[in-house]
């Protein structure tokens, strides 16, 4: 059985521990930044067609994690990207990654009435104006990337363009939620459950971290160190979100639970059980203490992620 890479020893996550506040505050930061920029990107109601602007931001400012944002946000700091630029790209990534959760909760697909502590979209609204709320938010995101605010060079802007579309498209997350939706049909085994989490969710997460050298336009070799240490991440993540599934509660999660049992998914509680898929959980993290508490699953995730980013001590460079 292939172990993901790891990047950071344990060590190196003990001996420089992360206040918990300090973390959170940090992130509560981050995430009001964000919707600032989420409310100067995206159109207000107006016109017409005002349904979908209401859609769309029901959808997105109903209070997610921005565990994404807070990536961007993150990786782009370790090389000093002016946080404008950072923040459009995060404001985008979020737009996006609402759009992935509209679209996954309706009747055709999970089939979920609560997201995000409050109806789903297609339940405060219908099925329709879901679906066409989550078209808008798709295509926004790559509206706000390939404008020069993004970023003066087209260079850049193109690119942050096309490994958003290849995260997000037939490769990356769309491809993982068909091979999701028809396992329940055809039981995976465990590197093609593996392969599943690492599409449907690790390939955004993938994008948050190489967003930052892109912007930073730095070098191949720091690329591939923030790309390798999120195919970890994205795949941690999803385990979590599993294990939230399968122990969590619906208060907590905001969502409901239990449900991927009942509906057969392939995830790998399902496939090693919940202490299995939790000691995986833990390789990956390498902070087995904390891995093995479900209820602070979210707080666990987000200590890994500074404590491994503060392992990257490269000198920070600003771009021009
Ligand atoms: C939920 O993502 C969908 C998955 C990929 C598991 P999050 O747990 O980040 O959802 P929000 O953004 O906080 O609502
Ligand atoms: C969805 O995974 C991942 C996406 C691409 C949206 P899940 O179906 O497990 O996400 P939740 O549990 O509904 O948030
Ligand atoms: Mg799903
Ligand atoms: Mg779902
Ligand atoms: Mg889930």
């Amino acid at each position: 059985m292939s172990r993901p890479v790891i990047l950071s020893s344990p060590d190196s996550i003990a001996e420089r521990p992360q206040p918990f506040f300090d973390l959170r505050m940090k992130m509560h930061v981050a995430a009001r930044q964000v919707e600032d920029m989420l409310e100067q990107v995206l159109p207000k109601p107006a016109g017409l067609h005002k349904r979908v602007h209401e859609a769309m931001r029901y959808a997105i400012f109903a209070g997610g994690k921005r565990l994404r944002p807070f990536l961007v946000l993150s990786c782009a700091n370790l090389f000093g990207v002016e946080s404008p630029r950072s923040l459009r790209v995060a404001a985008a990534i979020e737009a996006l990654h609402t759009y992935s959760l509209i679209h996954d909760d309706l009747p055709c697909m999970d089939d979920d009435d609560l997201r995000r502590g409050r109806p789903t979209t297609h339940v405060a609204f219908d099925e329709a104006t879901a679906v066409l709320a989550g078209d808008a938010l798709l295509t926004i995101a790559f509206e706000i990337l390939s404008e020069p605010a993004t970023h003066p060079s087209a260079d850049v802007r193109c690119r942050l363009v096309a490994e958003l579309a290849k995260a997000a498209g037939s490769a990356g997350m769309v491809g993982g939620q068909m091979i999701d939706m028809e396992a329940v049909e055809h039981p995976l085994g465990y590197q093609e459950t593996v392969a599943l989490q690492r599409m449907k969710t690790g390939a955004l997460f993938e994008f948050c971290c190489e967003a930052g050298p892109i912007l930073a336009q730095a070098s191949q070799n720091d690329y591939e160190r923030l790309r390798n240490y999120a195919r970890d991440f994205g795949l941690l993540f999803q385990i979590t979100d599993d294990l939230l599934d399968a122990v969590g509660t619906v208060e907590s999660a905001g969502k409901a639970v239990a449900k991927d049992r009942e509906q057969g998914k392939a995830t790998l509680v399902s496939i090693l059980g919940v202490e299995g898929a939790r000691q995986e959980a833990a390789t990956l993290a390498r902070w087995n203490p904390m891995a093995r508490m479900p209820r602070i699953c979210g707080i666990f995730l987000y200590s890994f992620l500074i404590a491994t980013l503060r392992t990257f001590d490269w000198p920070k460079k600003r771009i021009s």
